[in-house]
């Protein structure tokens, strides 16, 4: 690979241990794949921050790279495992929330921003059209990859760390024009029309297409929360990092239409929700994954008005974006009801696996992890069923 005289002096340790470190990680990584050069990256997404997934052996890498390594450009981080203020009354374990704390005080010491969420585009890390970023999350990688039109591969936890202190990242991948042309045509014959619906067309795009780069044509229209939960779906089922929709993602103009087609049924998009609605009790409503938009919340708010909730509900969120809603008064009516704010954390990531027997969300995302990894029975609903079966 070549390198810049700065890139060069990062490596040679001018510019301290972590940074030297990073610039190894990310000269492999380039070799790995191909890259014959860096490109300066704008923004970076951090995940991996849940100390149940990292562990003590995460902790002391984090540590190491906290001694002298600095963020070079806005960083921001996914969810942790608990609610960064809130934990007790989520039921968190206190020698969990001390660990938790340790690796949010590592990053805070490298400069990451600790606002702890998978929509960071909602909370002002909203890189913008053609620029390069290097962001891990799925979801978000798929969001913005797509919808913001920024270029990002799907990093890994300590990937992402190398390209926020040297502010780069390998050349190749997503970055590369060739590789973000669509291969496949998805036609979809009946739009979905909510949120939830919007993720059961990912589970079944993503089941058709796996990683590759479609062009989707059908839909009419879509909004910021549709998409958000058409990309956490779609990556998560499929593990694609970027799709074009005709006459909704910026780039699907400048793209040729691929000959190769696949069809999308209205009765599969049905189907894929019947096969996320398990027979069971629901004891746990969670709403948020991704992250919920303060539109979302406005509705939640409206919806439980004048009601109490019967089973545990949490919204999870971005703290930004429930400090606007304490501002509007969104919260008081959602706590008055009894539900519970999870900010920095979501029902997957937080230490929760057999605490409830059923989960009931809108997300299909949720749905799979809350099977997978936390063993739950799920259904798939709106939110506005979501908070029917939360206060029957
Ligand atoms: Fe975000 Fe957690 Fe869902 S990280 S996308 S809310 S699984």
């Amino acid at each position: 690979m070549e390198f810049t005289p700065e890139e060069q002096e990062m490596l040679d340790g001018k510019h301290g241990t972590a940074t030297r470190r990073c610039m190894e990680i990310l000269t492999t990584l380039g070799e790995i794949y191909g890259a014959e050069r860096m490109i300066p990256v704008v923004s970076v997404q951090i995940a991996g921050v849940s100390y149940a997934n990292l562990g003590e052996a995460g902790l002391e890498f984090l540590a190491e790279m906290a001694e002298d390594g600095r963020t070079r450009v806005l960083t921001t981080l996914n969810p942790a495992g608990m609610d960064l203020e809130n934990w007790e009354a989520l039921g968190i374990d206190p020698e969990f929330a001390k660990n938790q704390k340790r690796v949010i005080d590592s990053f805070s010491k490298m400069g990451v921003v600790t606002t702890c969420t998978c929509t960071p585009y909602l909370i002002g890390n909203l890189p913008h059209y053609g620029e390069h970023i290097a962001w891990a999350e799925s979801s978000a990688v798929c969001y913005s990859n797509s919808v913001l039109g920024a270029r990002t591969n799907r990093e890994g936890g300590p990937s992402a760390i190398a390209a926020s202190l040297t502010g780069r990242t390998p050349a190749y991948g997503y970055h590369n024009e060739e590789n973000r042309k669509p291969v496949i045509t998805v036609d979809v014959e009946r739009a979905p029309s909510d949120t939830f619906e919007f993720g059961a067309m990912g589970k079944v795009i993503g089941e058709k297409i796996g990683n590759k780069v479609a062009y989707v044509r059908g839909i009419p229209k879509a909004s910021i929360e549709e998409l958000k939960s058409f990309c956490a779906s779609v990556a998560t089922y499929g593990g694609t990092a970027l799709f074009h929709m005709e006459g909704i993602t910026p780039e699907a103009a400048e793209m040729e239409i691929p000959n190769n087609n696949v069809t999308v049924t209205g009765d599969e998009i049905n189907k894929a929700i019947d096969l996320l609605r398990d027979d069971s009790i629901i004891d746990f409503v969670s709403i948020g994954c991704p992250h919920c938009s303060i539109k979302e919340i406005a509705l939640i708010a409206e919806l439980l008005k004048g009601k109490k909730v019967t089973k545990e509900l949490w919204i999870t969120t971005a703290r930004p974006t429930k400090t606007v809603a304490d501002k509007v008064g969104y919260t008081k009516t959602i706590e008055e009801a009894g539900a519970k704010f999870a900010c920095d954390t979501c029902c997957v990531v937080a230490p929760i696996k057999g605490r409830f027997q059923g989960l009931a969300t809108d997300s299909a995302k949720g749905c799979f992890y809350g099977r997978g990894r936390n063993k739950f029975a799920v259904q798939l609903m709106s939110i506005k069923q979501c908070i029917e079966v939360a206060t029957k």
